[in-house]
């Protein structure tokens, strides 16, 4: 059989199986599974377990590079899938020699890390998630697929959709911030941007929901540290956005770092065996983090690597990614018997599955095409999306006497910081194929739009350096500029993986270089760029207007142009609490009671000395350039049952001069409950746009399912009972109303 193409191999068999001449396109998944049982029947122990088996290639990495053989790998069918190769040459070659030179020939899948765009960069997912723009984060999802399905590849390692109420953890960058209900709304489209309809689409990659899980509960923020909590906080606020992505499709989840409650995520079956697959019925593949098999001994649950692997592959986790363990040790553990080979089959066969999905075995070089590569990359089409995307993710968080957008009449500019002609940054991390050079930096995107206006830049100091030398230099720009923009932050490196930070101010020099400017008497705007909520006290004190601009991509400048000009009125509302201190950490907005709610005026309520509880900037905050005022809510019905629902409207009015977006939020609260209930939770939310003038009724309809929690028995259900409603622009200034469940 050596050399035998495997598709001739295949048609035998399923003519035996009587659905030869099937089309996988328009057959049902048990075809597939039928091709898949044919398959296994034909491969040899090894040929399985190299299904099981990820590499990364040469060309790109995000960790220790441990396989320099893995071209041999290939060649001798040990390895199922290779991640960090893509362009349709590369991975052409790549896939010429799982082809034509292993026994069975049967394709390699290519996995890349394509989370927030392939080549052309859309805002972080932080960023992405301050829009509530569920259309556009599927559109933007839908493109960064295109991109990177034409240059070869197959999957992505995204949404990533971890939870995480800690702004001093790096990877919140990656999510979509603190909330369970928005993120698991975002992971719903992201899933289906990425996947489309059918993944064998050429436009589509297989999804991958990550870090399953608890991740972003990292102790003290620190990356993959210990994760500790109840199974109620893992079942309502953590494990949701996994539901939602899986309900939406998503054909694997990976492993997170963590342990959680002392057993590693990736020795984990609880989550993977009794969740995810008996709970959940998820019948994708499990891959592991980077080598997360081979930490299993550095977590201290494993001797050596024998037992790691037996571990994972028992708590039901399929693939292994770098660490080669599986490759290593499964045959052995077959041999002795400590495993059954037909875990393997089960494994090997959900991998298989989703080859036949992504239509591999009808032709493997179906997505390796030089000329759709070359029709599909950063089309002018693209940037347009990404600078779409891109204004509609900026934050705008104080605008003191309307200085922004700015004024006709300004005629110079001093623009001042080390963010202000940066490009680098501008990606931010997880950038996958994307080029930095490409991007556009402020400064630019201002003198794009601007080309009459004098604009000044003066670096002034470093990202993350103290040099005040660049101080006078920026002093003397303010003062001969009409305005001044201070484009401050941090570096991309300093969030995103293992870039955790125990002091979330603006680091080096840059906030004494605030100072020195604010002295000038200027007027001033300070654009943000960063990867995390950060504590900005005296900001918000002294400058009259901020913008949040997290990292925007490629067409970064252009869209904060878009924005300080006004061409478009900010509508971004914050997915993260803004503390004011580090102290405050965790916080967030759905918090419960206590027994001792606070209160000014009485000691021994849940306060501190030092700051006040409320955060600098609430979850769900955002300005606009107009303004809007919210009716009373009215309710269909003051009471209901479970079969029933209600429905909660409020009348929106634009009250000022320019038509603007704004985020309608939904809260709700259960006055008493056997649990003690949060203060409020997000249940729903709407985008709509005013004219000045214009008003819009927000209805919204509740039912049964909006009321249910975790119950004291810990089985989902609500309880009858008040309830109370918010309605508003953000978490804290809302209109109110209550209503009944019935028994
Ligand atoms: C480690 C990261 O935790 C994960 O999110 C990523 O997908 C892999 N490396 C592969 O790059």
């Amino acid at each position: 059989m050596k050399k035998l193409h495997l598709l001739i191999v295949l048609s035998v068999l399923l003519a035996f199986a009587g659905c030869g001449s099937t089309d996988i396109k328009n057959s049902s998944k048990s075809s597939i599974d039928q091709k898949v049982d044919s398959l296994l029947s034909i491969m040899t122990l090894d040929e399985k377990i190299g299904q099981l088996t990820l590499y990364t290639s040469d060309m790109d990495q995000t960790g220790a590079f441990l396989r320099p053989e893995y071209l041999e790998d290939i060649k001798n069918g040990d390895v199922g899938a290779i991640f960090n190769a893509y362009g349709a040459e590369y991975t052409r070659k790549l896939q010429e020699i799982a082809v034509n030179e292993t026994r069975l020939g049967i394709p390699l899948m290519f996995g890349y890390d394509v989370v927030h765009g392939h080549r052309t960069i859309f805002p972080v997912p932080l960023a992405e998630a301050s829009s509530w723009d569920l259309d556009m984060m599927k559109q933007t999802a839908e493109i960064a697929a295109r991109e990177g399905a034409a240059e070869g590849l197959h999957w992505t390692f995204a949404p990533m959709v971890d939870i995480s109420k800690d702004p001093r953890w790096g990877r919140v960058i990656e999510g979509a911030g603190e909330d369970h209900y928005l993120g698991s709304r975002i992971a719903e489209v992201k899933v289906q941007g990425f996947q489309g309809d059918d993944l064998k689409d050429l436009n589509t990659l297989a999804a991958t929901v990550k870090h399953f899980a608890g991740y972003g509960a990292a102790q003290a923020g620190r990356d993959y540290h210990s994760v500790d909590m109840s199974d109620r906080e893992l079942r309502e606020v953590y494990l949701p956005p996994f539901k939602a992505a899986i309900d939406a499709g998503a054909v694997s989840v990976m492993t997170a770092f963590n342990d959680l409650n002392g057993i590693p995520a990736t020795a984990n079956s609880y989550l993977f065996q009794d969740i995810l697959r008996d709970e959940w019925g998820f019948d994708g593949f499990v891959v592991t983090d980077y080598t997360a098999i081979m930490e299993l001994l550095f977590h201290g649950v494993a001797e050596n690597e024998h037992q790691a692997s037996k571990l994972a592959l028992d708590a039901g986790v399929d693939m292994s990614m770098q660490d080669g363990y599986y490759h290593q040790t499964l045959a052995d553990l077959v041999e002795d018997g400590r495993i059954e080979e037909s875990q393997i089959d089960r494994s090997a066969g959900y991998v298989l599955r989703v080859k036949f999905q992504l239509g591999l075995f009808d032709d493997p070089f179906r997505y390796s095409s030089t000329e759709r590569q070359e029709q599909e990359i950063m089309t002018p089409e693209n940037i347009e999306a990404a600078r779409d995307m891109a204004k509609r993710s900026i934050v705008l968080l104080k605008n003191e006497n309307q200085l922004l957008p700015i004024s006709e009449d300004i005629q110079t500019i001093a623009v001042i910081g080390p963010m202000g002609d940066n490009q680098r940054d501008m990606i931010g991390s997880w950038s996958a194929a994307g080029d930095w050079t490409k991007s556009v930096s402020l400064l630019q995107g201002l003198k794009n739009q601007k080309p009459d206006i004098e604009f000044i830049f003066v670096e002034g100091t470093g990202i993350n350096d103290d040099s005040r030398t660049g101080f006078a230099d920026a002093v003397e720009a303010s003062q001969r500029a009409d305005l001044v923009i201070l484009a401050l932050g941090e570096s991309y490196e300093m969030s995103g993986e293992a870039a955790s930070r125990t002091d979330i101010s603006l680091p080096g020099a840059q906030e004494d270089l605030a100072r020195e400017i604010h002295a000038t008497g200027k007027p001033i705007v300070a654009v943000l760029m960063n990867g995390r909520p950060l504590t900005i006290n005296w900001l918000d004190e002294n400058i009259p207007s901020i913008l949040e601009t997290w990292f925007l991509g490629t067409t970064a400048g252009d869209a904060i142009a878009d924005v300080l000009f006004g061409n478009y009125n900010p509508s971004g509302k914050l997915p993260m609490t803004f503390p004011r201190n580090v102290g405050q950490i965790p916080i967030h907005y759905n918090m419960r009671n206590t027994g001792r709610p606070f209160d000014p005026n009485s000691k021994y309520t849940t306060k501190y000395l030092d700051v006040e509880n409320e955060p600098l900037y609430v979850f769900g905050y955002g300005l606009s350039y107009t303004t809007f005022d919210y009716s009373p809510v009215s309710l269909s019905s003051k009471s209901m049952d479970v079969s029933g629902s209600i429905d909660a409207t409020v009348t929106v009015t634009n009250t000022g001069n320019r038509a603007g977006e704004e985020v309608v939020q939904f809260y709700l609260h259960d006055k008493v409950a056997s649990v003690a209930p949060r203060v409020k939770q997000l249940k729903g939310f709407e985008k709509i746009y005013l004219e000045p003038g214009e008003s819009k009724d927000v209805v919204f309809n509740i039912t049964n399912n909006d009321l249910k929690f975790y119950r004291l028995d810990m089985s989902y259900g609500s309880e009858p009972g008040e309830f109370m409603i918010f309605i508003g622009g953000n978490s804290r200034d809302t209109q109110n109303a209550e209503f009944e469940l019935q028994d």
